[in-house]
C-alpha cells in the first residue's frame, strides 16, 4: 500500500483524475472499477473536463460500479446508474452498452450477483479499481463484518450508512436499507486500486483503515493486503495518520511520482 497527501481536496482529486487518464492512455480499452458518492462528484466533473478540453477518449473503456441499492430501477433519480449517466456517462463519449452496474430491480438479487461477478470475469477482470470510503470503513458497501473474500451479494447497510447516505435521497425515508456490492474479494482481485480520500470526517477511520490491523470490521482494511493499492487523500483525511512523514517522503522522491510533482 501507498499513501499519497495532497495539499486540498482539489489536487488530490486533480491526482486521480490524472492516473485514470494515464491508465486510459496506455490501455484504451481500460477495465474501469467506478464508485459512486459525494468525493467522487468533484473527480468525474474532472473527467468530463478532460474528455471535453484534451479529448480524453472513452469509446473502447468499460466500466463496472462496485454496487448498486436493492430495489431501485436504473431509472430512480437516486439509484447509482442514474447517479453515474448523471455525474459521467452522459458527458463523455463513452458507449453505455460498456458501463455495467448491478440491476438493483432484478427479481433475483442473488443470481443478478452471480451475473455481475460473471460478466467482470469475463471482461478480464478489473484493471484499475477506484474507491471511497464510508464513514464506518466501508468499500462499496462491505459493511462491518464482510467476508474478506466475499464477492457481488447483497448486504444490510449499517445504520451508519444510511444516516450518511439518506439525505442524498429526497425523502430520507426511501433510501433502501440493502444493498449489491462488488465483495471485499472482488475489489482485491483488481490489478490496481487507488482510493480516494478527502476531508476531516474520513480522518480517523482512514487511520485505522491504513495504519491499524486488518479487520473485517473495517472493510477498507482488507487493501493492505493488495498488491498495488495506492490510497490518494488531502491533508485534512490524512490529518489522524502516524506516518505523514513517510508518505510525504514517497510522493517527494519515489521516481513514479516525479511526472505529479507539477499538480
Ligand atoms: C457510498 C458508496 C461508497 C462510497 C461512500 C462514500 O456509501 N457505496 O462506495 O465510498 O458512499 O461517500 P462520500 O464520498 O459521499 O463520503
Amino acid at each position: 500500500m501507498e499513501v499519497i497527501i495532497r495539499p486540498d481536496t482539489g489536487s488530490a482529486t486533480e491526482l486521480v483524475a490524472r492516473l485514470i487518464s494515464d491508465a486510459i492512455k496506455s490501455k484504451p480499452d481500460l477495465v474501469l472499477g467506478l464508485a459512486t458518492g459525494r468525493t467522487m462528484e468533484r473527480l468525474y466533473a474532472r473527467l468530463t473536463q478532460m474528455h471535453k478540453m484534451e479529448g480524453l477518449d472513452f469509446s473502447s473503456v468499460r466500466t463496472f460500479n462496485l454496487d448498486e441499492y436493492a430495489g431501485l430501477a436504473p431509472d430512480d433519480p437516486n439509484s447509482y446508474r442514474f447517479y453515474m449517466d448523471k455525474h459521467l456517462f452522459n458527458h463523455i463519449n463513452i458507449d453505455k452498452r460498456n458501463t455495467f452496474l448491478p440491476d438493483g430491480s432484478a427479481e433475483d438479487l442473488d443470481s443478478e450477483c452471480a451475473r455481475y461477478e460473471r460478466k467482470i470475469e469475463e471482461a478480464g477482470g478489473i484493471d484499475l479499481q477506484l474507491l471511497g470510503i464510508g464513514s464506518d470503513g466501508h468499500i462499496g458497501f462491505n459493511e462491518p463484518l464482510s467476508a474478506l473474500r466475499s464477492r457481488t451479494r447483497v448486504k444490510a447497510l449499517t445504520p451508519a450508512t444510511i444516516a450518511q447516505n439518506s439525505p442524498l435521497f429526497d425523502d430520507p425515508a426511501r433510501m433502501p436499507k440493502r444493498a449489491m456490492t462488488m465483495g471485499v474479494g472482488t475489489i482485491l482481485d483488481a490489478k490496481r486500486v487507488i482510493m480516494l480520500v478527502t476531508g476531516k470526517s474520513k480522518a480517523e477511520v482512514l487511520a485505522k483503515a491504513v495504519e491499524g490491523p486488518i479487520t473485517s470490521m473495517i472493510s477498507a482494511s482488507a487493501l493492505q493486503l493488495h498488491p498495488r493499492c495506492t490510497i490518494i487523500t488531502d491533508e485534512d483525511a490524512a490529518s489522524c495518520m502516524s506516518e505523514k512523514n513517510y508518505y510525504r517522503w514517497i510522493f517527494g522522491n519515489e521516481p513514479e511520482w516525479k511526472a505529479y510533482h507539477k499538480i
